[in-house]
């Protein structure tokens, strides 16, 4: 059966993570090396459907390179989200639904698919866009591993093996000083980063938003350590940890039409604490952009190529309103109104958890 599709949009949105660039690099050899499909690339997420002059061909050519490369291409934008538009003129901020102009452009750029790589923000956009009729398929990025139905998203594997190197960097300065080494990693609202790196790190307290934490029992586990001739502990906290009846702490609001809020801050809070409860001298590392950074990991590289190829796969099935993803060894796909709006957490009484709390890693409870 002829797939009739000629011509894919592919589009990068939200915060950038390893392995983006493989991704694009996939979907050009195989959409049109192996199916005779143009490729055109819209910079700067929707943004590149928003504005004008923001499109260009992707070819094998002016694509090769760029496998092992951080960031995107194309650029991304955590702030462009056409159904709440941040427009400004004359230094007057409107909120405008601009939806109706980016089904227009599709229509007027002839795309027959528009392939949509982003995490749960840029899916949901992508999902009300695939409820208007546009061809839409969805392509699962963060570091999170925040993205329900899909068993990782790239960018993961190598945000936890940076995290990894950087607190077996971190023990051998803790035992010098005899300190407790705070590092604050990132993850949103869930705590996969925390735990997988805190596991791979050698962490002896993990402290992630799945499990509100009592700084008594973190403070126990340390001064228990100290008391047994360990003069150093090592703390991983998610940026979304909190205390049991705490609050998230936050750098930065939500604005409306604009980027979601930021988290920072639980790193120096549970250091602060630790300091002032048990007495021992404590430094607090932040890791921030760092683990987002950067090259993939062969992990990631190998991932983005199977999501690229399996995104145009689904375009010349015209499996529209999908997104592809990992279930056990296998790429498989999804309907998009199974993935967003909600959020992939860490499960707190099996799987990494119980491994880590058998081997005395602590989570503050
Ligand atoms: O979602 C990925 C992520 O890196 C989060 O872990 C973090 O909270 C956020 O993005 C940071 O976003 P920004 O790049 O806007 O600072």
């Amino acid at each position: 059966m002829p797939h009739n599709i000629k011509k894919i949009g592919v589009l990068t949105g939200g915060g950038d993570c390893p392995g983006l660039n493989a991704v694009i690099r996939a979907i050009v050899k195989s959409a049109v090396q192996k199916h005779n499909i143009a490729v055109i690339g819209i910079e700067d997420g929707y943004d590149g459907l928003v504005l004008p002059d923001k499109t260009r061909e992707l070819t094998p050519w002016n694509s090769r390179g760029i496998l092992h490369v951080g960031g995107t291409i194309l650029g991304t934008s955590n702030r462009a989200n056409p159904f709440k538009y941040r427009i400004t003129i004359n230094e007057k901020t409107e909120i405008k639904d601009v939806s109706a102009d980016v089904i227009e452009r599709i229509r007027l750029l002839e795309l027959d698919a528009l392939i949509v790589i982003g995490g749960d923000g840029t899916l949901h956009i992508a999902s009300h866009f695939y409820n208007l009729g546009c061809p839409i398929i969805g392509v699962p990025k963060t570091i999170d591993n925040d993205i329900l139905a899909t068993d990782v998203t790239f960018g993961f594997s190598t945000a936890v093996e940076i995290a990894t190197e950087m607190l077996d960097r971190l023990h051998s300065t803790a035992e010098s000083h005899h300190r407790v080494m705070v590092m604050e990693v990132m993850g949103r609202y869930v705590g996969w980063i925390a735990l997988a790196s805190g596991i791979a790190g050698g962490a002896d307290v993990i402290l992630i938003p799945e499990i509100p934490y009592n700084i008594e029992q973190v403070c126990q586990k340390i001064l228990r350590r100290n008391n047994t001739g360990c003069r150093s502990s090592i703390v991983v906290v998610a940026e979304g940890a909190k205390e049991i009846d705490g609050t998230l702490m936050i750098l930065q609001p939500a604005e409306e039409g604009g980027s979601a809020e930021r988290l920072g801050g639980a790193g120096n809070k549970v250091g602060m604490q630790i300091k002032k409860n048990t007495g021992i001298d404590v430094r607090v590392t932040t890791l921030g952009h760092l683990q987002r950074g950067g090259s993939p990991n062969a992990f990631d590289r190998i991932l983005s190529t199977r999501f690229g190829v399996a995104a145009v796969e689904l375009a010349v099935n015209h499996q529209f309103g999908k997104m592809v993803c990992l279930k056990g060894q296998n790429i498989d796909s999804v309907s998009l109104i199974n993935v967003v709006g909600g959020q992939k957490k860490v499960p707190t009484e099996t799987g990494l958890v119980k491994t880590a709390e058998e081997i005395g890693i602590n989570f503050g409870r």
